[in-house]
């Protein structure tokens, strides 16, 4: 009730136009303090819509892998961390899925960029295995450089 009591006050207050109006200004100025609009420059990647669809659920999921690798080391549960990063490691099925979609986008550097994350996932289990915490948080760190720059390079 309070909540439809204030929104009631805020549309008397305001009419859809005007705070439309106020909505642009405040986004006008945060792009401003940017460094004004640019264009999106990136290459993007000419797949179809469903396979969009799929690539950003892949790209969610890794972005969880991510934060559960992170909670493992964290904990210092290297055991774990290692399994984690195993899981998204250069594996003939990764290789086949980084190549499907490399080749359905016609951009041979995506299985280059693809290929430098899985890779870099590798290296994170084998220092997690050897218990060298250290080596696998800046591995981490790497990793998500490698997931940068594929995102620098490419949009959908
Ligand atoms: C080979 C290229 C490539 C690599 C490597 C890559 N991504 Fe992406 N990712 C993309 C593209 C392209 C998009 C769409 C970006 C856009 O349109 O602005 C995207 C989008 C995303 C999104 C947004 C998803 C959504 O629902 O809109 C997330 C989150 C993400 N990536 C996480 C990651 C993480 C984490 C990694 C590394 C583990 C990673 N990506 C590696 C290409 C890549």
């Amino acid at each position: 009730m309070k909540r439809f009591l204030l929104a009631a006050s805020c549309a008397f207050a305001m009419s859809g136009a005007a705070a439309q109006a106020a909505d642009m200004s405040k986004m006008h100025e945060m792009m401003m303090k940017m460094g004004g609009p640019t264009p999106d420059e990136r290459v993007e990647m000419n797949i179809p819509a469903p396979m969009k669809v799929m690539q950003k659920r892949m790209m969610r999921q890794h972005f969880d892998t991510l934060s559960e690798i992170t909670a493992a080391l964290a904990a210092n549960d290297l055991k774990k961390t290692a399994e984690i990063a195993s899981s998204i490691g250069w594996t003939p099925e990764e290789a086949n899925r980084c190549a499907t979609i490399s080749e359905a986008a016609g951009q041979k550097e995506l299985l280059t960029l693809g290929m430098a994350v899985h890779k870099k996932a590798d290296e994170l289990a084998d220092n997690a295995r050897a218990g060298n915490r250290d080596k696998a948080l800046a591995n981490l760190s790497e990793l998500m450089k490698n997931c940068n720059a594929c995102h620098e390079r490419f949009r959908l």
